[in-house]
């Protein structure tokens, strides 16, 4: 299986990675459908939407503020290193990911389309202000702070800028997304349950336009049926292994 895999990525033209929760799992990042995903504890709906922000916008900024802080430690594994490997040696030409915890760009990737948004991300619900709080130095301020945060130039409520259930994806990002799906020929899915739409079109178009699905995940998942290969296998052991053969063919 490994085998295959690395012969069809060494030979691709235009390959590029998909991934969701479960490859930053083994950084401390809970997934969230999965064993112990983080939504056993917290129901999703009563945090990750616009309903549940507008009744109760304290409720769901400690959740987010205690995800940032859990974000905020982890570090990239092995298998986000391999990506940005790969893609350094001109094999992956982009990661699309789900996740909001930036560990992709973390490791190293350069072209990196987060369809989800970035935790460390806040933007305004009534003006256009956004800011980057990691990359202002302003994170660890920010999650001490108790009164809700307001955005500076018009002092209405500021929003985590991810995501939230029932919401459009961002349409750039989006685009881009589906653009490259056209383009490639090979995707290595990598972590996700792949039932969230419209992300999980992504491995369908590659598949459809006649490219080669690589699937890595240590369950069956919503794209099992159309992978063509399928590592039943924790994304940092299965990357590992990869990297090694595909240095020997390459
Ligand atoms: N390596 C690889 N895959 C793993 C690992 C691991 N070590 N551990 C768990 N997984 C797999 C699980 O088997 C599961 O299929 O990761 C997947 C995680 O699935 P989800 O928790 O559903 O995460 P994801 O697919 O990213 O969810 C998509 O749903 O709620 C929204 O916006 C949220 O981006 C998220 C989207
Ligand atoms: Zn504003």
């Amino acid at each position: 299986m490994i085998e295959e895999a690395s012969k069809l990525l060494a030979r691709s033209r235009f390959a590029i990675a998909f991934t969701g929760a479960g490859i930053s799992a083994e950084s401390g990042v809970p997934t969230f459908r999965g064993f112990n995903g983080l939504w056993k504890k917290h129901r999703p709906e009563e945090l990750a939407t616009p309903e549940a922000f507008r009744k109760d916008p304290h409720l769901v900024w400690s959740f987010y503020k205690w995800r940032m802080g859990l974000i905020m430690k982890a570090r990239p594994n092995r298998a986000h290193y391999a990506l940005a490997e790969l893609e350094e040696m001109g094999i992956l030409k982009a990661v699309i990911t789900q996740n909001v915890d930036d560990l992709h760009r973390e490791a190293g990737t350069k072209n990196l389309i987060e369809l989800h948004g970035n935790i460390f991300r806040v933007r305004c619900t009534s003006c256009g202000y956004e800011e980057n709080l990691k990359e202002n130095g302003r994170l660890e301020e920010f999650l001490v702070q108790k009164d809700l945060p307001k955005c500076p130039n018009c002092d209405s409520l500021l929003r985590p800028d991810v995501v939230w259930f029932g919401e459009p994806l961002p349409r750039k990002a989006l685009d881009e997304a589906f653009k490259l799906a056209e383009k490639a020929d090979l995707v290595l899915v990598i972590g996700t349950s792949g039932v969230v739409y419209p992300a999980a079109y992504i491995p369908q178009i590659v598949r459809e336009t006649g490219g080669k699905v690589i699937e890595v995940n240590p369950e069956e998942s919503g794209i099992t049926p159309i992978a063509d290969v399928f590592l039943r296998c924790p994304a940092g052991e299965a990357m590992e292994k990869l990297m090694k053969r595909i240095k020997g063919l390459i």
